[in-house]
């Protein structure tokens, strides 16, 4: 499947830590908060291909619940207990590992996915905005994603 998918709200993932999952077709992913750095990725372990985080909203680390390896912002396994013991995994190993990230969009408030990790980010904008930056009521889409509402807008007529 291709294609940008509606995922959630902004608000969702104000602070660092926090992520949502859902589907895009029959493909579960995450976007998680990463220091401010929205990063997605689908949501399969890929140590045993478990489903890693099953409720919809949450705030955490990227942890498989089976056997506990953690994911970084890359989506590479960097916590593995037991490695030095069971797996002996390295840097290159892990990065072997990486989860396939998926392209993430945060505009006018919403946050898209797509499964193909470089797909042109505009588009959903210009969904939002027929290709101006101006939602239907007024407002704009400002560069961060967010938007500037038409109440907070400059005014450039007399009151
Ligand atoms: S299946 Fe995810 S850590 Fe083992």
């Amino acid at each position: 499947m291709t294609g940008w998918a509606l995922l959630g709200q902004a608000g969702d993932l104000a602070e660092h830590g926090q992520w949502i999952t859902g589907w895009v077709g029959t493909v579960p992913v995450v976007v998680r908060n990463f220091s401010g750095s929205l990063r997605g990725f689908r949501n399969v372990c890929s140590h045993r291909f478990a489903l890693m985080l099953t409720e919809p909203a949450g705030r955490g680390p990227l942890r498989c619940p089976y056997h506990a390896w953690v994911y970084d912002a890359e989506g590479i396994p960097k916590t593995i207990p037991f490695n030095d013991s069971d797996f002996h995994l390295d840097d290159t190993a892990r990065q072997a590992l990486a989860l396939p990230a998926v392209a993430v969009c945060l505009t006018g408030g919403l946050i898209f996915v797509n499964l193909q990790a470089d797909a042109d980010p505009a588009l959903p904008a210009q969904w939002l905005t027929n290709g101006d930056g101006t939602l239907p009521d007024g407002s704009v889409i400002k560069a961060d994603g967010t938007i500037q509402h038409r109440s907070t807008k400059a005014r450039t007529g007399p009151c």
